[in-house]
């Protein structure tokens, strides 16, 4: 039987006149290409918050470099057998015309709810290619090192890892971020189908200055590259790679229920940082640089061992990754006990040199292992960013 849609006539007359009923209903779907209306949404002429816009194009995509927004979804589609190199091009083709829209505060083409993307709210839509795709493009030897070892702490589950095509939507207002979801994966979903979701937030407003809490309630991205020229954006390597980056994605599970049973010492001894200001323990401030030298009166390191900023840091700061990640937190089950952890989130030039390393220490004897554990991990290629009249993966696939 063929599908029939719903209109408000149909609706009113009990559906039998439903046939047709769709433009006569007023609520034809709209192909709206326009901005909002002159006077602007009612949110905004009340003076709700600013529509702010983080730009699309650029030579490196948005939603890197961009400051963390509020609320995150990670998409890990895996595109259906057969699917060709041409096609891949009209699929990104597709999902730039969205994101180029959704993100200036536009509908998309054949957007049921224009209403609902009046508010940009900082949104950013990325782009990243898995190893999937290369294959199905017949590009494998286009593709930069994406493989990362199995650490011994990995309790990987499939449901929660690889995908040959990611989609990263942030925005600060989680309305926004469902339409934009929802409207890409439904543009995508010829094309593919998903293989996971994964949604994660971080503090709307906290202490000036200060980085965000995770769920274990420590100051969580501190320490950052200094110059992403160096350390985030491939400068050389392929040429069509130029601009881009890597992308590790891991979920972390944490065991709450245990890091509550911790007091304030062994946290502290587990980070090497306070709980409290995120101080290094060698310290007095955030941002203070931690001194791994130092030692108490009885000689044993003040920063442990086995502390987590210990073993995290790398020595050469040309060499750090970019962090920006987010807190989930899912259903809690029948006992009251929480499914939460950290999607954690890093980019990188270069996976061998900068992440490898520092996740082979960890995986060996970071004390914060006690409480964490990853249950998912994907690799993504992110393609340079593009101009007004491209598209996000047109130096590859075009
Ligand atoms: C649930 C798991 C994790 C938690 C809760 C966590 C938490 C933290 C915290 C609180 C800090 C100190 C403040 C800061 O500089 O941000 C930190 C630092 C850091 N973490 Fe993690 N982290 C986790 C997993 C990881 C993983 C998987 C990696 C990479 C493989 C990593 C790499 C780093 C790095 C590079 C630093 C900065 C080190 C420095 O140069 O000082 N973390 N982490």
């Amino acid at each position: 039987m063929a599908e029939r849609k719903v209109s408000r006539r149909g609706l009113l007359t009990g559906g039998a006149a439903a046939a047709g009923g769709l433009a006569a209903g007023g609520y034809a779907i709209r192909r709206s290409t326009e901005p909002a209306g002159p006077s602007g949404p009612p949110a905004l002429r009340a003076g709700g918050p600013a529509p702010a816009v983080e730009p699309f194009h650029g030579v490196h995509q948005a939603g890197i470099a961009t400051p963390p927004q509020t609320y995150a979804a990670f998409v890990g589609l895996d595109l259906r057998p057969g699917t060709s190199r041409e096609a891949l091009g009209r699929l990104m083709r597709l999902l730039t015309d969205d994101a180029r829209r959704l993100t200036a505060g536009r509908a998309g083409l054949a957007d049921a709810q224009p209403e609902l993307a009046d508010l940009p709210a900082r949104l950013t839509v990325t782009f990243g290619f898995g190893p999937g795709l290369f294959e199905a493009a017949k590009l494998e030897r286009s593709r930069p090192g994406t493989e990362l070892p199995r650490f011994r702490i990995d309790r990987l589950e499939d449901r929660w890892s690889g995908g040959d095509l990611l989609v990263q939507l942030c925005a600060d207002d989680g309305v926004t971020l469902a339409h934009a979801l929802r409207l890409i994966v439904k543009d995508a979903r010829d094309f593919g189908t998903v293989r996971w979701t994964q949604r994660g937030f971080r503090r709307a407003a906290q202490p000036q200055g200060q980085t965000q809490r995770n769920l274990m309630g420590q100051l969580d991205g501190t320490v950052q590259p200094p110059d992403l020229d160096r350390s985030v954006w491939i400068r050389d390597g392929p040429g069509w790679l130029r601009g881009g980056t890597l992308m590790v994605l891991r979920r972390i599970s944490m065991d709450l229920e245990k890091w509550d049973e911790a007091d304030e010492g062994a946290k502290e001894f587990a980070m090497g940082r306070r709980i409290k200001d995120g101080s290094p323990l060698t310290g007095r401030a955030e941002h203070d640089d931690p001194d791994l030298t130092a030692v108490d009166r009885l000689g044993f390191p003040v920063i442990s061992e086995v502390a987590h900023v210990r073993l995290s840091r790398a020595a050469d700061p040309s060499l750090r990754i970019l962090r920006r990640g987010y807190n989930y937190d899912e259903a809690i089950d029948v006992d009251g006990v929480s499914d939460s952890g950290l999607l954690f989130v890093s980019y990188q030039a270069d996976l061998a040199r900068q992440f490898v390393p520092i996740q082979r220490r960890l995986a060996e004897t970071d004390q914060l292992n006690l409480w964490t554990t990853p249950i998912g991990s994907a690799v993504f290629v992110l393609p340079p960013g593009c101009g007004p009249g491209g598209w996000i993966g047109e130096t590859l696939l075009g």
